[in-house]
């Protein structure tokens, strides 16, 4: 139990710690990856530890159907998709996008896993924030009217209640650091819709535990990120009452903004030589909308002194692999790599 909520602990925990040899020696920085992208159920990623607690409160309702909504190549989709699977239950993925109609990637992987995918275009006069609204309320309606019981698992599993995945993630890396003897840490994690940064900050701080915690957002933020996370910060603290017994202000929340390319899930050529250098130094993969962004942050951070030599880094492998199977990023990759592509 965290905070007084309980969990379906379906995971195999915990996730391994490596030192990354080879990009420890070319950086110079002792570099470690948490691996997140092997909790396994549905090909893994962030959100099975979110997914744990949302679960456990759906079965509780006597739910029979889990829908959630994001971008058509959520990787929080996939993972409530695997999810519906393992216990049996439907699952319903909602977007609102102009979307080509190809079946790649993370939606391939949604359909193979048998939940149903809703793609709406959206509509002139209505905001795409309402066409949701209404297409959720009209998707939830037919399944009632089946005599399903519907389970909203929001945006990004980044609720109040899904920030209790990555606290545990910050109890569950304090041990390792303990049992490896490694330095006081600084962990970096990607930033999409928080919940992931934020439980770590949750974690880290209520449990006063020695690390620091960066953030590198992956899409431009509509206010600054820390004003957000000071916002998000502040409903957990009204949810949770006394349990969080810590408080925090704007400067407290350490979110850099300076490497997301203007955009959301944008092919960057910078982003896919980070991927590259991953996989050629590491043999692990990194996907073009997240993991691979905030590599691509890191060492930038390390090229201009903002991470010192010598300093212990953790990089939180949060998952996505499935994004390089989808477009544009596929189309990007092959042309970059066919120059060594033979058939002969
Ligand atoms: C692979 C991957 N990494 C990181 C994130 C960011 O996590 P959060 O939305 O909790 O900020 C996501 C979110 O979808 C993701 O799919």
């Amino acid at each position: 139990m965290t905070l007084g909520y309980n969990k379906d602990g379906f995971l195999k925990l915990p996730t391994p710690l490596e030192r990354l040899e080879g990009i420890s020696r070319d950086t110079g920085v002792d570099f470690w990856i948490k691996r997140d992208d092997l909790t396994d159920p549905g090909m893994g990623g962030n959100k099975l530890r979110k997914l744990e607690y949302f679960i456990h409160d759906a079965l509780d309702k006597k739910s029979t159907v889990l829908i959630t909504t994001g971008a058509p190549q959520t990787n929080h989709g996939r993972l409530t998709a695997a999810v519906a699977a393992k216990y049996g239950m439907k699952c319903a993925i909602v977007s609102i996008a102009d979307h080509s109609g190809e079946i790649s990637g993370n939606i391939l992987l949604d359909r193979i896993m048998g939940a149903e995918v809703f793609i709406k275009r959206p509509e002139p006069g209505i905001s795409d924030g309402s066409l949701l609204s209404e297409t959720l309320a009209k998707i939830t309606r037919n399944y009632e009217n089946q005599g399903e019981k519907v389970y909203f698992v929001p945006m990004g599993g980044s609720s109040e209640l899904g920030i209790l995945g990555y606290y545990d993630c910050a109890k569950e890396l304090a041990l390792q650091i303990k049992n490896k003897d490694i330095n006081v840490p600084k962990i970096f994690c990607a930033v999409g819709s928080m919940g992931t940064y934020m439980g770590l900050f949750c974690g880290i701080k209520n449990e006063n535990i020695q690390m620091d915690l960066t953030g590198i957002a992956i899409a431009p933020f509509s206010s600054e990120p820390a004003v957000w996370a000071r916002g998000y910060f502040e409903r957990i603290k009204g949810f949770y009452g006394n349990r969080i017994k810590i408080s925090a202000s704007e400067k407290d929340f350490d979110i850099n903004h300076d490497w997301t390319y203007g955009a959301y899930n944008n092919p960057v050529s910078e982003v896919r030589e980070a991927i590259y250098y991953m996989a050629r130094r590491e043999a692990i993969i990194l996907d073009p909308c997240y993991t691979g962004k905030t590599f691509n942050g890191i060492l930038k951070m390390i090229d201009s002194g903002l991470i010192d030599k010598n300093q212990t880094v953790i990089f939180i492998h949060t998952g996505g692999n499935p994004g390089i199977n989808s477009l544009p990023h596929r189309a990007e990759m092959e042309s970059d790599l066919k120059a060594d592509f033979k058939i002969f």
